[in-house]
């Protein structure tokens, strides 16, 4: 990864983890993260939206510097809207990164790149910075679409926004056949696909937003193929599902950098 974009470790508990279940994780994180790890690393934990008011009581009583996320936002300010939550509902509990069109509500509840974009724009209108995800699945990996699948993806999820804008969000790379499978991209295979969105981002917003976006790697990410991943220079972070249920796990990944490649 580059020396000027700081990295982000970012843990997404997807439906895991009640509130009493995350105060204890935030603790225990708390414990096993040391003031040199957040010099180097910025880190993030995403629970479910019932834990986040919980979390970040923890977060600012302990003075944890670790920044509070949330999985999803519906692109409206209020309304009627069932069962939704707002992206200013969010902001006002302090949430500093919000994952927008991760790939399980793209594919389980039909979130389109339309979809994530109006998303995307409702989180950086409420000052909180999108973690944009896009990812191809098996079927397009192995027919040779990977990366017109993600370019397609950046293009209708990104359109319209600042350059500005865009330079400073972040972008998930995802392949849908690495999550929770236990498969992870090759580091080579991830560091294309990276460079790849980095490429694109420089086509459609400039050489500046390119720079300066931050791309993260998802899928199977473990304590053990986190140094290699984050040794590539166009991965700047990543994107955790699993191994960030568990506080030493995720604490183990966020330290990637005491680990030799
Ligand atoms: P896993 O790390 O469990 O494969 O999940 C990846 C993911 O979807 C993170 O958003």
């Amino acid at each position: 990864m580059s020396a000027n974009r700081r990295p982000l470790i970012s843990g997404n508990w997807k439906m895991n983890h009640n509130h009493l279940e995350a105060i204890q994780t935030v603790q225990k994180l708390a414990y096993a993260i040391e003031k040199d790890d957040y010099e180097a690393v910025d880190v993030s934990v995403h629970p479910p939206f019932t834990d986040l008011r919980s979390v970040q009581t923890v977060l600012q009583a302990d003075q944890i510097p670790i920044s509070l996320g949330a999985q999803n936002a519906h692109e409206a300010e209020r309304g009627a809207f069932t069962g939704e939550v707002s992206a200013p509902m969010l902001a006002k509990l302090n949430v500093a990164y919000v994952i927008v069109g991760h790939s399980e509500r793209r594919e389980l509840f039909g979130e389109s790149d339309a979809d994530v974009n109006v998303k995307a724009r409702a989180v950086l209108a409420a000052g909180m910075t999108p973690i944009v995800c896009v990812g191809e699945t098996l079927d397009g990996r192995s027919t040779g679409h990977a990366e017109a699948r993600i370019t397609e993806q950046l293009t209708g999820s990104l359109a319209g926004l600042k350059a500005d804008a865009v330079g400073d969000l972040v972008i998930a790379y995802e392949p849908i056949w690495a999550i929770g499978t236990g498969e992870t991209a090759t580091p080579v295979d991830a560091q294309q696909m990276c460079a790849h969105v980095r490429a694109r981002i420089d086509a459609m917003f400039g050489a500046a937003a390119a720079a300066s976006v931050r791309i993260q790697y998802g899928g199977s990410v473990k304590p053990g193929n986190a140094p290699e991943l984050m040794a590539q220079p166009d991965i700047d972070g990543a994107l955790v599902g699993g191994a960030s249920l568990d506080a030493n796990e995720f604490a183990r990944i966020v330290k990637y950098r005491l680990y030799q490649v």
